[in-house]
Formats: C-alpha cells, structure tokens, sequence
C-alpha cells in the first residue's frame, strides 16, 4: 500500500525509539489494524492485553472510553488517544448523575454497566461488562434484578438469553441502530444462502434475524470456525475490510455503517501522537480508583 507506505514507516520507527505500542480497535481502518497495530481485538480483549503492556506508552487506536480502561488497568503507563475527540453515542448518553439517580429509583438493584462509558460512570457501578461478557457478567451476581447500562438493545439481547430481569436505560449506538430486519431480509433475498452475524448493539428485531450476534470477536471467530461460503457482518464498515483478509475464500456481502468516531483515528494522527506525545488520557485520582474495581471486577468473571 504505497499510499501509507510514509507513514507506516515512520509510525513504526517511533514506536521503537518512544518504546510505545499501538493497541487498536476491530473497526480501525485496515492500513492501521495490519500495518502498524501490535495488538488488535475487541473491547474486552484490548482491556486484557492493556493490563500486560510493559512498554512506557500505549496508543489506543479506537475511541475514548478504551483509551481511559487501558489507563484504569495500567495506570503507570502513558496513554495517548490520536485524536481526543473520539468518542462514542453509549457513552455520552448517560452520566454519573443519571447511574446515581437510577440507584434511587431502583434501590439495591446492582448496576452493569456497559464499558462504552466514561471513567465517571464505571466509578458509579458495581461491575462492568462488554458485548464479549455481558451475559456471564450478569449471570454471576446471583441476583434476579440488575441494571444493564446505558445500552437499551444491548440490554433486550441479554434479557432474551437469561432468566435474570433486566433494568435497561434508553442509550444506542448510532451505527448499530440503523440497522432494520428488512436490511436483512432484502440481503437474504439478493444473496441466497448468506450467512448473517449481527453486533448485539443493533436492535432486539435485528438479532432476531440472524444467524449469530455476538461482539466483533466473536464475529471473527465465527468466520474462522465456520468458513461460510458468503457472509454479511451488521456492524461497522472496517470490521469486513479487516477479516477479510485473513479469508480470501469467503465472500463478504458488505452493507455496513462507519463509525464517525473511530474514523477520526488515521494514520496522520497516529504519528503526530507518538512524535508529540499527544492527546494523554488522565482520570481523576478519585474516579479512578472506583472505575477501575469495576472493570477488574468484570475481568475476575
Ligand atoms: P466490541 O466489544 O464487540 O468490540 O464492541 C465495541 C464497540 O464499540 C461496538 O460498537
Ligand atoms: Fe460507540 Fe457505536 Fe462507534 Fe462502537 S460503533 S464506538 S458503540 S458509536
């Protein structure tokens, strides 16, 4: 890829000299998750590897709120985010007041929440989860209520696998939503036989309608374990641009959305950040500490 070929180099040259690694997202763009990424996964599994990096600096290719778990589970390692904008439509819509009120209405109901949200918000929570884990995190509470936040289908998708009553609140990620179960059916109809995996961020009516939802991950796993001849991943554009390539044998059916936010994530960004050691993620002292028994708590599952 000629086009990247400068920067490429370049990022790869900082990342000796700074001793820094790239952690990035399923849905950075595949110039960034093949050519200069040290580690790629999911939330749950950027979570995980973040805790293990030794190097001094860690540059999360994805959205704000990894960014801040990679500095809660590693707080001694500088964190930069390429472009600190990044953010994410779950995690600006609930706030730390919003979880306090919910505790109110709901009292002695533990609270899940969902990682895309802010340091401020896992703070208020008694234990975190991710698309990879909700089930099994809500499951071990050995409760028959909790909250489930802030994602609203997230939370319907659980509810339909589990006899544990969930408490949802009205977030959505703005790309999963728009995706309908007539998207679906007019792709069944044009490619006969394909095999459909869904986010469980998208729509209760969405999941209904495919053969498998589960995080991007899980996706990827499904690809590699099953082989389908054609296959359609509803989520994010990069996702199939990024699995593909491992799989030149499957077809992949590609209506998708981008996601705005981890799109602001380029190469360009990603150099400026190792050469200026910008934009570095802090978390109040005293957030901190709440959060992260959060989403350690989440990890011990
Ligand atoms: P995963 O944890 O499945 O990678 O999802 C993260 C995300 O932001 C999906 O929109
Ligand atoms: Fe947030 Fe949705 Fe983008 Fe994931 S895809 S970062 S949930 S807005």
């Amino acid at each position: 890829w000629p086009a990247f070929s400068g920067d490429v180099e370049a990022i790869l040259k900082l990342k000796r000299e700074r001793d820094a690694v790239i952690l990035a997202h399923n849905y950075q763009t595949p110039e960034i998750f093949h050519c200069v990424a040290d580690i790629v996964g999911d939330s749950l599994a950027l979570a995980r590897r973040a805790m293990e990096v030794d190097a001094g600096i860690i540059v999360l290719a994805g959205v704000h709120f990894m960014a801040e778990t990679a500095k809660l589970l590693n707080p001694g390692k500088t964190v930069l985010i390429p472009d600190s904008g990044a953010g994410c439509s779950l995690a600006d819509s609930i706030t730390a007041e919003d979880v306090r009120l919910m505790r109110r209405r709901h009292p002695g109901v533990p609270v899940v929440t969902y990682v895309n949200t802010s340091a401020a918000v896992k703070a208020e929570s008694d234990i975190c989860c991710t698309s990879g884990n909700a089930l099994a995190v809500v499951e071990s509470l050995g409760v028959p209520r909790v909250m489930l936040l802030p994602d609203e289908y997230l939370a319907q998708n659980i509810a339909a696998q589990t006899d544990v009553e969930i408490i949802p609140w009205q977030g959505h990620c703005e790309v999963h939503d728009r995706f309908t179960p007539a998207d679906i059916r007019e792709l069944r109809e044009a490619h006969p036989g394909v095999t459909v995996l869904a986010h469980p961020e998208c729509p209760p009516e969405v999941v209904a309608e495919a053969d498998f939802a589960g995080s991007t991950a899980a996706m990827s796993d499904y690809v590699r374990r099953h082989r389908p001849a054609s296959v359609v991943l509803m989520t994010e554009c990069s996702m199939s641009d990024n699995v593909a390539v491992d799989h030149p044998d499957v077809e992949f059916v590609r209506p998708c959305n981008l996601c705005p936010h981890m799109k602001r994530i380029t190469l360009a960004n990603i150099r400026t950040a190792l050469e200026e050691n910008r934009h570095e993620v802090t978390i109040d002292p005293l957030v901190a500490d709440r959060a992260r028994r959060a989403v350690e708590r989440m990890l011990e599952v």
